[in-house]
């Protein structure tokens, strides 16, 4: 007998649906990169990919454009949960694809747009590094690019300082936060680990990795969350964004 679908987790935090391998939240509202993506979902023919999909916040409303697409994510039952939310008639428009970055044995020159939201904070410098080299392999020439990420100005404010000094040092990554839960702005319940490593980043950090990839960047620029409430918010710079295009 086959396992039941997990259900999606209970919001603690309105609009923050917890993932299920403390890689924090999926959030329910979009931002301008993930709109851009979903917008270029229209395009029947197109093959997109959603790396980091967690339930689906960008997966699903990019299948209902009408594209084809692959929603990969680390974590198997997240992927299940995608599912069951997908409208059925859309399924086979659909692929699921286990797997984690940097290394994913998806195909060379194949997708039109890939988008990866709010998931590189997750990976050391080199594994960044490396995952949007292989990104740009899996993009058809011309294809795009989103990438979303953490910054240090909105839940990790803690960190500012040793972002500062490390800016000051010029390290090549100065977001390298290992045990993120250390700066939190409360204090976490005694069952709350969280991930192993964050690694804040911000627009030029996102540019420098892509432009080294060999991406033409179109746009990189901080994400003001307004909606994040509480010590989330800041002044505007809580996220980070870019969008860019392989060459033809
Ligand atoms: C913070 S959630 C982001 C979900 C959604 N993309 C968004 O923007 O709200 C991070 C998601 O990325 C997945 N993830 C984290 N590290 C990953 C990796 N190295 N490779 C693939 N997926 C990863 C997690 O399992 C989780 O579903």
């Amino acid at each position: 007998m086959s396992e039941p679908t997990p259900e999606l987790p209970k919001q603690w935090i309105k609009g923050l649906v917890p993932t299920m391998n403390d890689k924090g939240f999926m959030f329910e509202v979009l931002d301008e990169y993930a709109d851009e993506f979903i917008r270029s979902s229209s395009t029947p023919d197109n093959e997109m990919l959603d790396i980091g999909c967690a339930y689906g916040v960008a997966t699903i409303p990019a299948l209902r454009k009408g594209a084809r697409i692959t929603a990969c994510d680390m974590d198997r039952r997240h992927l299940d949960i995608l599912k069951s939310r997908a409208p059925e008639d859309m399924h086979d428009r659909l692929t699921l694809f286990t797997g984690a970055l940097p290394d994913i044995d998806l195909q060379d020159n194949y997708y039109n747009a890939i988008l990866c939201s709010r998931v590189l904070h997750f990976l050391s410098g080199d594994e960044i590094d490396a995952s949007i080299r292989n990104m740009f392999r899996w993009l058809k020439p011309g294809g795009h690019l989103y990438l979303v990420a953490d910054t240090p100005w909105g839940i990790w404010r803690n960190f500012i300082p040793t972002w500062e000094k490390n800016v000051a040092n010029h390290e090549r990554w100065p977001g390298h936060m290992p045990k993120p839960i250390n700066f939190l702005p409360y204090k976490p319940s005694s069952d709350d680990v969280g991930p192993p490593l964050m690694n804040l980043l911000d627009p030029t950090l996102l540019r420098r990795t892509c432009e080294e990839a060999g991406f033409i960047v179109d746009k990189a620029s901080f994400v003001d969350r307004s909606d994040f409430g509480d010590k989330g918010r800041m002044d505007g710079r809580e996220n980070c964004g870019l969008a860019a295009h392989k060459p033809d």
